[in-house]
């Protein structure tokens, strides 16, 4: 995705506000998804983020987004912004995400994704790599359950 930067998506110091690129990213994260699947995804998790560099009005923003494992209704999808100055087409890297998406259909209900055809070794460990991140999420998703459960019970 590529889109530039407006003084409307900005802040007083002329920055993208970093919500607008929250925003892309999950975007740009969706339709990698969508594609990939072909059914309606939800965002069920956003690794931590960083913002390296500022991108300023007039810039371009770039996002690009790549499923790097699947599970079973699950998705991680890799997420790399960068900034393009469109004078000289310098590129920095700004912010680089993973995030999961979960596919369901029109009632909700989870539905399984095709397996993804890994081509290079790189795409290869990163699959494997990614069963790593998912054991982390899924440890802080349970973290917040047992959270919302002491808040139920007024602790
Ligand atoms: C995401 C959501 C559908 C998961 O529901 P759930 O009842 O926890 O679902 P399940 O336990 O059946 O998990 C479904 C899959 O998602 C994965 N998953 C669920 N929560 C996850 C998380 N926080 N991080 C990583 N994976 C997660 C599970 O591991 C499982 O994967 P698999 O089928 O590939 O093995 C549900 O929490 C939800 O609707 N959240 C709100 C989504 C939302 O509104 N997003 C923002 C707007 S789109």
């Amino acid at each position: 995705m590529v889109q530039v930067v407006l003084p409307n998506d900005a802040n007083p110091l002329g920055f993208i506000l970093g919500g607008t690129v929250m925003h892309l990213i999950d975007i740009a994260g969706a339709i990698a998804c969508f594609r990939h699947s072909r059914s309606r995804v939800v965002t069920a998790a956003v690794d931590g983020l960083q913002f390296l560099h500022p991108i300023k009005v007039g810039d371009l923003i770039l996002l690009k987004a790549e499923v790097t494992a699947t599970f079973r209704t699950s998705m991680e999808v890799e997420v790399r912004v960068m900034s393009e100055e469109t004078l000289t087409g310098e590129r920095k890297l700004t912010s680089h995400a993973y995030l999961t998406f979960v596919a369901i259909d029109a009632d909700g209900r989870r539905v399984e994704v095709p397996d993804l055809v890994l081509e290079t070794d790189a795409q290869r460990t990163r699959a494997i790599e990614a069963e790593s991140r998912r054991q982390q999420r899924l440890a802080a998703k349970a973290r917040m359950a047992q959270i919302e459960g002491e808040l139920a019970a007024g602790r």
